[in-house]
């Protein structure tokens, strides 16, 4: 159990942060996709110590991911990489399956994610908002596809998932099947960007610049997932909790490693 005195240096905390994290966001678009295209078009680098938050520069978290695409996914289709951002885990999948795609409403992001892809035979980018009727159709060609998707459900709104999902449906037909990697951080925004690094003083670059920029993100765990992909729809392979490794932004290791969870799932025909 925390002290009094722990406590009340939580609460003041809270007060004090509670008006820097207003004051900040207040100047992000709350038109979501404009929000990600500007906030891409600003990047100037990424990779390690880049301007990223959720890029961690090595590709350390998806090798833990390994063993469990290897157990489900079948190796022969594609994948098709959701909200892919500037392609390093499309990178990273090519490796391990015949074609990779990443795709994403940005323009920005996929602009970027090509020039950091270039001389990759297997790898290519589609500029499309995933969440649009019929978003899912043809992104693969004629073929069925499996589908990888991290760190995007979180920062969609509820409605916005489920039509996202809905049109992961016609993307792994009835041999594709789908492995998301999500934030799960339980607690509120203040909680949230403290764990990052922030501090009344000082917030570290790439945090500052996602709060400025982009829509909150909430969390992603078993209870949403259940939601958004429920048993009827969908069946459930394997799921459980991952570590979502972020841009390290300061010398404490652990405040770039964030709870996250992780699922794989088949649709249901
Ligand atoms: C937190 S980033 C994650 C990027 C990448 N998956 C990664 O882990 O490095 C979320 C990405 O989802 C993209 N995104 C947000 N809404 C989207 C939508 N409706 N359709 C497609 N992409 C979307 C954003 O542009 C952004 O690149």
């Amino acid at each position: 159990m925390s002290s009094p005195v722990a406590a009340v240096r939580s609460a003041l905390r809270k007060y004090l942060m509670v008006p820097k994290l207003i004051r900040l966001s207040r100047s992000a678009p709350k038109d979501r996709p404009l929000a990600w295209d500007r906030y891409w078009a600003g990047i100037a680098a990424t990779g390690p110590r880049g301007e990223v938050l959720w890029d961690s520069g090595n590709d350390h978290e998806l090798l833990g991911y390994l063993d469990a695409l290897q157990r489900h996914l079948d190796p022969g289709l594609p994948v098709v990489d959701i909200g892919c951002g500037h392609g390093s885990f499309t990178r990273g999948l090519a490796a391990f399956f015949p074609q990779a795609i990443g795709v994403d409403v940005s323009d920005h992001a996929v602009a970027r994610a090509r020039r950091e892809s270039a001389g990759m035979e297997n790898v290519s980018y589609v500029v499309r908002d995933m969440t649009a009727p019929g978003a899912g159709h043809g992104l693969a060609g004629p073929t069925d596809a499996n589908v990888f998707i991290r760190g995007v459900l979180h920062v969609l709104e509820p409605a916005d998932q489920a039509a996202l999902v809905g049109n992961l449906r016609d993307l792994v037909g009835t041999r594709g099947t789908v492995f998301l990697a999500e934030t799960n951080f339980q607690g509120d925004p203040v909680d949230y960007v403290t764990h990052l690094g922030a501090t009344i003083r000082d917030i570290p670059a790439p945090l500052e610049r996602a709060i400025r920029e982009l829509p909150m993100p909430g969390h992603f765990g078993p209870s949403e997932c259940g939601r958004v992909m429920p048993p009827e729809a969908w069946e459930l392979l394997e799921d459980g909790p991952v570590t979502i490794e972020t841009n390290r932004m300061t010398d404490v290791a652990g405040e770039s490693l964030i709870p996250g969870y992780f699922a794989v799932l088949r649709a249901r025909h």
